[in-house]
């Protein structure tokens, strides 16, 4: 663990992707009150926003997400490059992605406000998706059995740490009127309405049809072959998309196909502790 991942704000974070300069870089950035910042946990949707996030401002014209790959569209503030592609000189609304928790952003997000949309899914699929994707990305540490990742996994012994923490952290963020709350699988249950949604947060009135044709690009079969979003750029010696693609399944309760009864009970149990306090009404079926 100690050799891949550093310790930053009390979670781990990969060494690679989060060089000491490029953190400071994200914790002096001077943001904007109409930047738009999507923020989740890992495997809750990033991938698809910074599909349908750029296609809104756009109003659905394609050309960013055909030439841009998704991590320039839309830039992680706390990866490595964030701090060379000149985002002071970017027009408004700019665009940036964070897995960040609420008490880890920097002082300028606490000062400016930018407007958040924060994804959420289903803690269970979650850790489905990561268990496939930390055995094939060679930055995470090897998720071992799915008994041992699920050890780390609700102990918060992951990249970026406690699921708990970083929902119910921003569920409880100030100025609610600047955050915007969706799931995943409001996502796949209807995207339309979905992409509607969060239009509407960013003040645009989009067309029914700019609407449909933004969320038909965004299908998972359509986004698969979108060169710029599904990482094969990425080197195999970084993501082997051969032991498990980036776009693996994309479905809601892919979790059903890998917890044995005894890992439903102790994930439900933890899951009931932890949660006991929160009163959102979450979208999906755990
Ligand atoms: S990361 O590493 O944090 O950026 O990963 P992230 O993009 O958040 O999550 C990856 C999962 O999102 C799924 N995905 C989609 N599902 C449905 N429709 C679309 N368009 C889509 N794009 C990405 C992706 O397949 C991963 O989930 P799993 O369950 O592993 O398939």
């Amino acid at each position: 663990e100690a050799e891949l991942y550093s310790e930053y704000k009390g979670v781990y974070v990969p060494k690679i992707l989060h060089p000491p300069e490029c953190l400071k870089y994200y914790e002096e950035f001077d943001f904007r009150q109409d930047d738009i910042f999507v923020v989740t946990y890992p495997k809750s949707g990033t991938t698809w926003m910074q599909e349908i996030v750029p296609l809104i401002q756009s109003e659905g014209d394609m050309a960013a997400v055909l030439t841009l790959p998704n991590w320039d569209r839309m830039p992680w503030m706390e990866e490595h490059r964030a701090n060379v592609l000149n985002l002071e000189q970017r027009p408004s609304p700019r665009m940036f992605t964070t897995h960040f928790h609420y008490s880890m952003m920097p002082p300028s997000y606490f000062k400016v406000k930018p407007k958040v949309i924060y994804v959420m899914r289903n803690p269970k699929d979650v850790f489905t998706s990561s268990f496939h994707y930390y055995g094939m990305a060679s930055y995470l540490v090897d998720p071992g059995t799915a008994d041992e990742f699920m050890d780390k996994f609700l102990s918060g012994k992951v990249m970026f740490g406690s699921w708990f923490d970083h929902v119910k952290g921003w569920l409880n963020a100030e100025d609610q009127d600047r955050v915007m709350y969706i799931s995943y699988e409001e996502m796949i249950l209807d995207l339309k309405a979905s992409v509607t949604k969060m239009s509407r947060f960013l003040g645009k009135s989009l067309s029914e049809e700019v609407i449909a044709k933004i969320a038909d690009h965004c299908t998972f079969k359509n986004m698969k072959q979108n060169k710029m979003s599904n990482y094969s750029m990425v080197p195999v010696e970084f993501m082997d998309q051969k032991k498990s693609e980036f776009l693996r399944k994309g479905i809601a309760g892919d979790w059903k196909n890998l917890f044995t009864e005894a890992q439903t009970e102790k994930f439900n149990a933890i899951y009931k502790e932890k949660m006991k306090d929160v009163k959102f009404t979450f979208f999906w079926d755990l």
